[in-house]
């Protein structure tokens, strides 16, 4: 009797699998956190000098700091329930380069998913750290983001630190596959300074090959993947989406191209839910 009425009451409401699990108007609060490596100079502001919506959008910064700085830069707002696999989501914001923004070859990234690995071991020793999935980066003036796929299965040999992706060494191992957000029919790939961007992602996360990887930018769709890996296969741990800057090359390639040592972008109207509108910054915007 009870089940039949709440099965009632649910079959009635109209929009009953539609379901934004996190919306963010771009303030600091109410996200899980916020990273920003020690030592660096990396901030993540609540702004009220540019907005896509409203009249805020948080800020996110950082700054080369030369090589007497051996670490990373991140400035990140983190949302720790990203996604675990076999999960099907819809992901979006809005984001705005600095007017004066550089545009440098050199990856800057501004969203990633990712989890922390260290309790797999082989041997007493961790097979990795915090591990970013897809992530999301501008190098130059274009868009590229990646898949990643693989396993990370306690018990399972792995692959040395400096060598990851090399699956001849152990089960372990992660493999990178990127690519540029483009679409065939229109230039908005070509991103510029100072302008609002709407990215949405649509990702049913599989490490088989049933995966789907979809991105729209201002509406256009710019990638359309379906059949592939989209994700490790792990114990369904859950993977952090994060927003915000990290200036990924500065560590990776141990230096800093051209002359702009400080970031700084832009992030509003920030969505994760069950359908393109949940992730939509035009429809989040109008929920504030
Ligand atoms: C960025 O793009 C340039 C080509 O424009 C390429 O040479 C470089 O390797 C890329 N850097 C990264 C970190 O992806
Ligand atoms: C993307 O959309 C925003 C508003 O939704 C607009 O201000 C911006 O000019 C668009 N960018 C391009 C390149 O069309």
């Amino acid at each position: 009797m009870f089940v039949q009425a709440i099965t009632l009451a649910i079959g009635l409401l109209p929009f009953t699998l539609a379901a934004r699990e996190f919306t963010n108007h771009g303030t600091k609060s109410g996200w899980t956190t916020t990273y920003i490596d020690k030592n660096t100079n990396g901030y993540v502001e609540d702004s009220t000098s540019v907005s896509y919506g409203g009249s805020q959008s948080l800020k996110f910064g950082q700054e080369y700091l030369g090589s007497s700085y051996t670490g990373r830069y991140h400035a990140e707002a983190i949302y720790s329930n990203g996604y675990k696999r076999d999960e099907e989501k819809y992901y979006g914001f809005a984001f705005r380069l600095h007017s004066t923004w550089e545009f440098d070859p050199q990856s800057y990234n501004i969203a990633q998913f990712g989890a922390d690995f260290s309790d797999i071991k082989w041997n007493g020793q961790s097979c990795d750290d915090f591990s970013p999935t897809t992530m999301v980066w501008l190098n130059g003036t274009k868009l590229f983001t990646r898949t990643k796929h693989g396993q990370m299965i306690q018990g399972q040999k792995c692959p040395p630190l400096d060598n990851k992706g090399d699956c001849s060494q152990g089960p372990n191992c992660q493999v990178i596959e990127p690519f540029q957000l483009q679409s065939a029919t229109s230039n908005i790939g070509e991103i510029k300074a100072g302008v609002w961007y709407r990215l949405v992602f649509h990702v049913k996360w599989k490490s088989d090959n049933t995966g789907i990887f979809q991105a729209w930018l201002n509406g256009t769709q710019v990638a359309d993947r379906s059949g592939l890996q989209t994700t490790l296969l792990d114990d369904h741990r859950e993977y952090e989406f994060r927003v915000g800057l990290y200036a990924n090359s500065w560590y990776d390639e141990k230096k800093m191209i051209g002359n702009q040592a400080q970031r700084q972008l832009w992030i509003d109207e920030i969505g994760v839910g069950t359908t393109f509108a949940d992730a939509d910054p035009d429809e989040i915007k109008k929920s504030a």
